[in-house]
């Protein structure tokens, strides 16, 4: 059977996240190096999937000097994925990298061209369009089960904020970027149409600590945006989320409407006189996306080995980009902005 061989570049939580998947459960993929600026990660990852320490690196030209890998899965902090796509298409290595793509549209067209130029594939993380309810979602709107989608919402709320590096903006383009790329990306997605508008509200609500040292961090949102072809959509931001992981959708159309996802694990439901019904909830994202993530690394291997475009492009990425910028934009103005 042909293994892809893959360096993971990030050893942090989405790193694991990844190794895990392709780890477990892709036996067409080999985990063979591991590289973040942190040794202590890298050796510790290492070790989980059985890579010989001295395949652990903290210098990515390094990594791409003494390992002999087919595959780069980036997930190292955003503003530092143009870098390392850069740096792995020039050796022509397959390019599997996290959401948000970049923090720029030009870092973006970086990525996408060293890609082409370098022959390579390049898929984005957003595993959402992996998961069975999103893909039910999407194909009963193409065979016009609720007649023309009207208003499109998203529920958007982590339950624990990205690392430090992601509070100040200027790094991360904030929690609109890095928890709600996703939401972006799917009401792109689901209503087959271009962003047109957006206006976006935000402030901190629970976390005034953080404001003190970062003043423009915010930790909830609201963001209304109009596509091109005139359907409405809604996201909802809040991380952190004290009550769980919750990445709810809700499709309306002209004859009904779909809503995807939920807030109940769905494992086991308690009910007593006392306490009445209860069951628990959603925690973490790594849990409700868990055969997502198998599926869009699945994905990975087989467009590499079968020379296919991944479903998920850099194309999708830098579209999540721009009207994250713009929505970032319409806070600080105040008003609208048309992209
Ligand atoms: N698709 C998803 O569901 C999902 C979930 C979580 C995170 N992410 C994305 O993955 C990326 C990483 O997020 P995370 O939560 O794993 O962060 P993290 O902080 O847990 O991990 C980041 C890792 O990168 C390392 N690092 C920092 N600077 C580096 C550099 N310059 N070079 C190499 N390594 C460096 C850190 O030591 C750390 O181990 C972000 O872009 C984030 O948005 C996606």
């Amino acid at each position: 059977m042909e293994k892809i061989k893959i360096c993971l570049v990030g050893a942090g939580r989405a790193g694991e996240v990844h190794g895990d998947v392709h780890f477990d459960f892709i036996p067409n993929s080999e985990i063979i190096s591991v590289f973040d600026i942190d040794i202590s990660k890298a050796k510790k990852l290492a070790a989980k999937y059985g890579v010989d320490e001295r395949f652990a690196f903290y210098n990515y030209e390094d990594a791409l000097s003494y390992s002999e890998f087919d595959a780069a899965i980036i997930t190292t902090p955003t503003f530092t994925h143009c870098l390392y796509t850069e740096m792995s298409a020039r050796k022509k290595i397959h390019v599997f990298c996290e959401k948000p793509m970049a923090i720029t549209v030009e870092d973006c067209d970086k990525m996408i061209n060293a890609c082409k130029k370098g022959n390579v594939k390049l898929q984005l993380g957003f595993m959402r369009r992996f998961d069975s309810g999103f893909q039910k979602a999407k194909q009963l709107i193409k065979n016009n089960g609720i007649g023309e989608p009207i208003i499109i919402k998203s529920v958007g709320r982590g339950p624990g904020l990205p690392g430090k590096w992601a509070f100040d903006i200027k790094n991360s383009n904030g929690n609109l970027a890095e928890v709600n790329s996703h939401d972006f990306d799917s009401v792109r997605w689901l209503s087959e149409s271009e962003y047109k508008k957006v206006y976006a509200v935000a402030k901190n609500s629970k976390s005034p600590e953080i404001g003190k040292e970062y003043p423009a961090f915010y930790d909830s949102a609201i963001v209304s945006v109009t596509m091109q072809n005139e359907i409405f959509g809604l996201i909802d931001s809040i991380c952190p989320c004290d009550y769980g992981y919750d990445a709810r959708m809700e499709v309306v159309g002209t004859k009904g409407v779909i809503f995807i996802g939920s807030l109940d694990e769905h494992t086991i439901i308690t009910c007593t006189k006392e306490k009445g019904i209860s069951s628990p909830q959603i925690l973490s994202w790594k849990k409700r996306f868990h055969d997502a993530y198998i599926a869009e690394g699945r994905h990975f291997v087989d467009c590499i080995i079968n020379d296919s475009e991944p479903m998920v492009t850099g194309s999708d990425g830098k579209h999540a980009v721009s009207i994250v910028i713009a929505a970032n934009k319409s806070i600080s103005k105040g008003s609208p902005v048309e992209l």
